[in-house]
């Protein structure tokens, strides 16, 4: 089985939401690590749940990115993990990581790019009227949400939507999709 890391900042939904389509599905895959960069992170909890093993990265207590990211490749690689998905990490992946796991690393992003980057993906589409968003899933560069698109999945804006009905939707929309690329991109051999 593949030995995946999920990477996560925040609540840990979409931790949730992959976790369990892999042991629902039964795909070859084992999520073998949960690196967080919030020492109070609910997703911590999560994982330590289902007994996923957890490395938390302050990444104040380093001099830089670099060597911040040189502790993650050193666990990634203890643990032997094929392929990185990003759930939430709100950071923007750095040499280090990008050179040692090329076309490995995933990320999900709750709007349908290049339109909407960056870290309020759902507001900023609700704001701007649009009645159509989605969520887009992609390889994961060294720019802010830039990389090759690998599926996309559109989402409806209602006329009677707040920002928190879209949420919901996209949210929604999100613990499907995440698992089904996940498991065509297994299927398919490409992590
Ligand atoms: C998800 O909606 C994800 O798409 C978004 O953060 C949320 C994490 O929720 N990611 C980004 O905005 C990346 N730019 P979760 O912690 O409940 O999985």
């Amino acid at each position: 089985t593949k030995r995946i890391a999920i990477f996560a900042s925040g609540t840990g939904t979409n931790f949730d939401a992959l976790h369990q389509a892999i042991a629902t599905r039964q795909l070859p895959v084992t999520v073998a690590l949960l690196v967080c960069d919030q020492p109070d992170a609910p997703v911590i909890q999560k994982a330590q749940a289902v007994n996923v093993p957890v490395l938390i990265v302050n990444f104040r207590d380093y001099q830089n990115k670099a060597a911040a990211e040189d502790i993650i490749l050193t666990a990634l690689q203890a643990h032997q993990i094929e392929a990185v998905l990003l759930a939430g990490y709100m950071r923007i992946i750095g040499p280090t990581l990008l050179n040692a796991y090329p076309h490995k690393i995933i990320n999900i992003h709750p709007a349908l790019l290049p339109h909407f980057p960056g870290r309020h993906g759902i507001e900023d589409a609700f704001a701007a009227g649009v009645s159509e968003t989605g969520v887009t899933i992609h390889y994961v560069d060294a720019g802010i949400d830039t990389g090759q698109i690998i599926e996309q999945r559109t989402v409806p804006v209602l006329p009677n939507d707040t920002v928190d009905t879209l949420a919901t939707r996209i949210h929604d929309c999100e613990h499907q999709f995440y698992p089904d690329v996940l498991q065509t991109l297994i299927t398919k051999g490409a992590i």
